[in-house]
């Protein structure tokens, strides 16, 4: 059985109220991550043979999003949901099977809950069936009317609702899976006849009953799962809805979250059993954490791979791979390109940027290196800084093993002070330093006797 699936994202989003004419709503995120790829990666658990994404506003930046995982169709104008399936419909053949039809803007939905809807769908044997769950407030969603026996009769727009259906309170999640023959034979058939004067997808329901095609509804429990986003509101609900779905499911997994509220952990992050999250720490992109890191309070990871029993204490890192059995923090950057090795101590105030550091390496206050690699055990004092940047061009630094940079070095790129070399503290290096040397470039200090009284008095004399 061929399925496809349509996703529609060309909507005009104006309840978002962006400054930015061509921001699609659909491209709004949640842990950095766009709207449309929450419900690509959901519809992807169903294995379908194409994805199609109908993008209208902002098209080309959507287009770029979802790069690789559909293809995407055009609605020139947005006339309304039904058109925008017809958009999506021109970039699919017509050929038997089913069509799963979702809304961008509903990042919510779990993929094993679209698997349990389709079973249901094929087992049925339903032309139509849809998502849909009872709501205290069901507010604008559209609602599902059914007959005396409990069959569904159709779906009605809040803005249509008549006065005595207003207390319907089965939603419509805007998630249906159709049989192409009757997809193909019913779009065509949809009216603008309603309170927005759009061609609304919902009427493909009553319209296929009429033609007494099986459709069936598939309820579930969660009603938070398909909450849509059409303002900000919606979008910080959906958020605050999301990071505890997802605490939860670490904790289960044998994760300790010390405060479920107050850690935010993107939905592709993988995290090991034992690994101890404290408050205000956000771990988000493609990190994977393996077992007992103590990571936070106060930490921002993004792309992190983490080894083994790490502790990262109110840092930031992003694009950076470490190791095992390393202290980091607190206040350590890392701001990408970054690789370091196991058993190192990276410290206070320290910023590190493309930099490779090998075994047993400490910097420990104060520092910044930027475009280097440090050999194992080599030990960088406070205050020291590769100055790898002239205005226009960066440089390298090397640094061999179990060298010793003294407190306040400057080195000058391109430079390679070679392994068990010591570089006095104050020093500015500007040229390589051998093997087991000492390098000092500072002016050597004068001791004067007794002259700081003299001093003193020739200062006072001239205040007088
Ligand atoms: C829609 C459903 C409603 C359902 C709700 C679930 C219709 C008429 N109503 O309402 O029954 O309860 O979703 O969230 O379908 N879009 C286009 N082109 C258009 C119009 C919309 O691509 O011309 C896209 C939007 O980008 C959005 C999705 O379709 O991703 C839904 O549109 P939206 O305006 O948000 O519809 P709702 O009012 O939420
Ligand atoms: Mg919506």
């Amino acid at each position: 059985m061929k399925l496809n699936s349509i996703i529609l994202a060309a909507g005009k989003g104006t309840r978002m109220r962006s400054l930015d004419e061509n921001k699609s709503k659909c491209s709004f995120e949640l842990f950095h991550k766009p709207l449309i790829l929450y419900v690509l990666d959901a519809v992807n658990d169903l294995k379908p043979d194409r994805n199609v994404v109908v993008v209208g506003k902002g098209a080309e930046a959507l287009a770029k999003i979802v790069y690789g995982k559909a293809l995407t169709a055009e609605q020139k104008r947005q006339l309304g949901t039904a058109d925008a399936v017809k958009a999506g419909m021109e970039k699919l053949n017509d050929e038997p099977g089913v069509t799963v039809i979702l809304n961008g803007d509903s990042p919510l939905i779990r993929g094993e809950t679209l698997k349990k809807a389709y079973e249901f769908h094929l087992a049925n044997e339903n032309k139509i069936t849809l998502i849909t769950a009872t709501l205290n407030e069901p507010n604008s969603y559209g609602r599902i009317k059914r007959n005396e026996d409990h069959s569904v009769a159709a779906i009605i727009e809040t803005k249509d609702l008549k006065e005595d259906e207003k207390n319907l309170n089965e939603i419509n999640s805007g998630i249906y899976f159709i049989d192409n023959e009757v997809l193909y034979k019913e779009i065509d058939l949809i009216q603008p006849k309603n309170a927005q004067h759009e061609y609304y997808l919902t009427d493909i329901v009553s319209l296929a009953i009429k033609d007494h095609y099986k459709v069936g509804a598939f309820s579930i429990e969660d009603a938070k799962e398909i909450g849509g986003v059409n303002d900000r509101l919606d979008l910080l609900k959906a958020f605050e809805y999301l990071k505890i779905r997802i605490n939860t499911q670490h904790i289960l997994n044998g994760v300790s979250i010390a405060d479920i509220n107050n850690t935010y952990i993107g939905p592709d992050v993988a995290i090991s059993n034992d690994v101890e999250i404290y408050p205000n720490t956000w771990i988000l992109g493609q990190s994977v954490i393996l077992p007992n890191n103590v990571i936070g309070p106060n930490s921002y990871l993004e792309n992190v791979i983490l080894g083994e029993s790490n502790t990262i204490l109110m840092s930031h890192i992003a694009d950076t791979k470490i190791g095992y059995h390393n202290e980091i923090g607190p206040f350590t950057r890392m701001r990408g390109g970054c690789v370091i090795g196991d058993h190192c101590r990276v410290g206070n105030y320290v910023e590190l940027k493309n930099v490779t550091l090998h075994n047993g390496v400490k910097a420990a206050h104060l520092t910044y290196l930027g475009d280097a690699e440090i050999d194992d055990e080599t030990n960088i004092g406070c205050g020291v800084i590769t100055a790898n940047y002239d205005g226009a061009n960066k440089f390298h630094t090397h640094i061999g093993k179990k060298a010793f940079i003294g407190s306040n070095a400057t080195l000058i790129a391109p430079i390679d002070v070679k392994d068990e070399a010591f570089v006095a503290a104050g020093s500015t290096i500007t040229s390589n330093v051998e093997e087991r040397d000492l390098a000092i470039a500072r002016a050597r200090q004068v001791n004067k006797k007794g002259y700081a009284k003299v001093l003193v008095e020739r200062a006072k004399s001239k205040k007088e």
